[in-house]
């Protein structure tokens, strides 16, 4: 459809200042992919994802290590846009299924009902809002014995990090929340305002690698409501860094409270001891991390796994995104997969 056709405008268009939006919820023509397609094309060929998507990462690689075959089952455990699951689901037909497992009960519909326009039914693909930290449960309630294929892109969807509502995003004002399930836990604002010091800066170091003492003294138990107050703050307590390292700074402080906001380590270590009793003799896992604290852990559960006997096989070395793909998709970049075959 062409972008610019007035009679396939919609009614109201959101209004914006200057000449193209720039906000998140201005930018309808991205959030309508199926009616803007021209636009869509233009935002990824400029290296970025359109407003309210999610691109893949490594598919091409995550197919090779899960080797999905017709009849099999599979467990996309981090389902966000449905980007990996797309690309799986054709090829466990016919006779096959997915599971989507999400935590996210925002997106999840969302990504649901894009599936199913697709065309893949009740039969095929399954939506489930759970933590992955609960997969043998979720297998028992479905009445799956173990699944043949499984796949874990950890972290957060762009649609998450991308929409200021979230309070996820760094460029954006919006709540200082970070909840993946917003309607479980606490918000980052509240998690700040009770740490003491000694306890943040453990955080700190433990989720992200921040080790500044002055950060955690100067932000400890202060509110802050919204995520540019916290960005801010950082950046004041750290005047003597460079712009280019105290913007790391931010990034790393979000970072540790994502983390610690959605227990992130804790689900991904039960996920890891729960594998090999969720896979069938056989079957392939494939997992994403995006910073060292995960793939450590990832790596380790691999290692031990194949020494006591429950893969048979695992990944001899990280594999990492194509410099095209890095260059096409930079939220890429830090990307590392690791992948496991159950003996
Ligand atoms: C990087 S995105 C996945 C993107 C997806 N592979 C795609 O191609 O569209 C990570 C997703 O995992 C979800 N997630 C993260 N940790 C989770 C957990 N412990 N349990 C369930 N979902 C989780 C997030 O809500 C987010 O939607």
């Amino acid at each position: 459809m062409p972008d610019n056709s007035p009679a396939d405008r919609p009614p109201r268009r959101v209004r914006y200042r200057g000449k193209n939006p720039r906000r998140f919820e201005e930018k309808y023509k991205e959030h309508e992919p199926a009616r803007y397609s021209e636009t869509i094309a233009k935002v990824l060929a400029s290296g970025k994802t359109p407003a309210g998507a999610h691109r893949p990462v490594m598919v091409a690689e995550v197919l090779a290590a899960l080797d999905a075959r017709p009849g099999e089952i599979a467990a996309d455990c981090t389902l966000g846009f449905g980007g990996h699951a797309r690309e799986i689901l054709p090829l466990l037909q016919p006779g096959g299924r997915l599971l989507g497992l999400d935590a996210d009960p925002i997106e999840l519909p969302k990504t649901e009902g894009r599936l199913r326009a697709l065309g893949f039914d009740e039969n095929s693909f399954t939506a489930h809002r759970v933590n992955f930290a609960g997969l043998p449960q979720l297998l028992t309630r479905t009445g799956i014995t173990a699944v043949d294929l499984t796949l874990a892109d950890l972290g957060v969807s762009s649609m998450q990090l991308d929409d200021p509502r979230r309070g996820f995003s760094l460029k954006f004002e919006g709540p200082l929340d970070l909840r993946m399930n917003p309607e479980r836990g606490s918000p980052a604002s509240l998690l700040l305002q009770k740490l003491s010091p000694e306890k943040l800066a453990r955080l700190l170091l433990e989720n992200s690698d921040e080790s500044d003492p002055e950060l955690a003294q100067r932000l400890a138990g202060r509110m802050f409501s919204t995520t540019r107050e916290l960005a801010d703050a950082v950046r004041d307590a750290l005047p003597s860094l460079k712009a280019e390292e105290r913007e790391l700074s931010v990034r790393r402080v979000f970072q540790a409270l994502r983390i610690a906001v959605n227990d992130e380590f804790s689900a991904l270590e039960t996920f890891l001891r729960n594998l090999p009793a969720c896979l069938n003799s056989g079957g392939r896992v494939a997992i994403i991390t995006f910073h060292s604290g995960e793939d450590r852990r990832v790596k380790k559960a691999f290692e031990n796994g194949m020494r006591e006997g429950y893969y048979a096989e695992i990944a001899p070395e990280v594999v990492r995104p194509t410099a095209d793909e890095r260059r096409a998709n930079p939220r890429a970049t830090s990307a590392k997969l690791r992948w496991a075959r159950r003996s």
